[in-house]
């Protein structure tokens, strides 16, 4: 990594152009989860301590070049205020008509939040002269949104032509805990990994069978692999045309000499709002539903972490919104935190589910490292370059 934020930067008076994920969930107007907003507040902190003019840059939901009403930044410029305890202005001028005349006019130290980026249809087809227009607004660029980094976007990838571009805080803790999980590994090393479907994991499980020792397979992921093992998996949530993905993962677990865990016993029942039955993986009906995993299959998962020295997870093991099913899930998370807490591995989580699980159970201090990312955690541990990191490296 080249450019950092650090302390040693004389950023007085200084327009600091800072590229944020505030893509938070809303529900009705209201914010439903703030983790992504609480994460970036030291990097803010940071250079308000130093007297820098703070331009916030970020996208929420999808409006494709439109101006969506609902899609406004506003209420994430009230909550980021209200965290801070400090004002924070919001300039929804038109990012080519007022919005230069208005920054021009902020004070060192102060803070203000620009609409919506993706307001604009040049943003997302990481229009060069659109990404000059947003560069000429500040005097230094910080990528601080590790979550929209594997988007070309011109307010994460072309605008680092044209302004001296820096990783944030955020961006380099993330980038180095993934770096430690998936390159600098203390072994034995074991992933866990559930969610619904095998083929948007699939490039992960087979990028990282070839460094970890384990890889546990939960939730629908592992449905499909018992279906296409010969298994019974009812009515279950599988993907019945996945067998060559399933074949592969098995040729390269023998390959690469990484043991591959699934469930061989299940929660089951014949409703998503029903009570749950434990069964043997044999034992499924055809009108039978997995839901989560059984008892047999936590204490093998228990003994292969209690084994590891690094463990990494994405992927619920069940449908844990019902609280009937929510005891797998439920387990793993413990015994994942419970190792890092008392023997101190080095544990790392991340995706949507995964964080949403971890805070509906309250564990989110017992991970050394959690990501609050998503398409972007998952398409790093393909072992893809991710266009915003290549293009800070690439800044000049
Ligand atoms: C995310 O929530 O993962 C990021 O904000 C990226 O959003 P996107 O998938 O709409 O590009």
């Amino acid at each position: 990594m080249k450019n950092h934020l650090s302390k040693n930067l004389d950023l007085k008076g200084k327009k600091v152009l800072l590229r944020l994920d505030l893509n938070v969930p809303m529900e009705n107007g209201a914010i439903t989860e703030t983790s992504r907003i609480e994460k970036i507040i030291p990097t803010i902190k940071l250079l308000s301590e130093k007297q820098a003019k703070i331009i916030i840059l970020s996208h929420i939901g999808r409006p494709k070049g439109k101006v969506v009403k609902e899609m406004s930044l506003k209420p994430i410029s009230e909550k980021l205020s209200l965290l801070l305890k400090k004002k924070v202005l919001f300039n929804n001028s038109p990012l080519n008509g007022d919005a230069k005349f208005e920054i021009d006019k902020i004070n060192d130290g102060s803070i203000t939040m620009l609409e919506n980026i993706r307001f604009n249809k040049e943003e997302e087809s990481n229009d060069m002269k659109f990404a000059k227009k947003i560069s000429d607004l500040g005097d230094i660029y910080v990528n601080d949104a590790f979550s929209c980094s594997h988007r070309s976007h011109a307010s994460i990838d072309a605008i680092t032509k044209y302004i001296p571009s820096y990783f944030g805080l955020q961006i380099s803790q993330e980038i180095s805990a993934l770096e430690k999980i998936t390159n600098k590994i203390e072994k034995p090393v074991s992933l866990v990994i559930g969610g619904s479907k095998i083929s948007t994991k699939f490039k992960i499980i087979n990028n990282l069978i070839k460094k970890f020792d384990n890889a546990i397979i939960v939730g629908g992921m592992a449905n499909t692999i018992l279906k296409h093992t010969g298994k019974n998996v009812g009515k279950s949530i599988c993907e019945r045309d996945s067998g060559d993905l399933v074949k592969q993962i098995f040729e390269n677990s023998k390959k690469y000499d990484c043991e591959i865990i699934i469930p061989n016993d299940v929660i089951v029942s014949k409703s998503l709002d029903g009570t749950g039955k434990e069964k043997d993986i044999n034992d499924v009906m055809d009108d039978e539903m997995i839901l989560d995993i059984g008892s047999k299959t936590i204490l093998t998962i228990e003994k292969i972490i209690n084994k590891s020295k690094t463990v990494l997870w994405n992927g619920p093991a069940g449908y844990f919104e019902n609280p009937n099913f929510q005891n797998g899930t439920k387990k793993i998370l413990e015994l994942i935190s419970a190792r890092t807490e008392h023997e101190n591995i080095f544990s790392v989580a991340g995706g949507g589910e995964t964080v949403a699980a971890i805070n509906k159970f309250e564990k989110s201090n017992s991970f050394t490292f959690i990501s609050t990312a998503g398409g972007a955690f998952l398409e790093y541990l393909e072992g893809k370059t991710l266009p915003g990191i290549k293009a800070l490296n690439q800044n000049v």
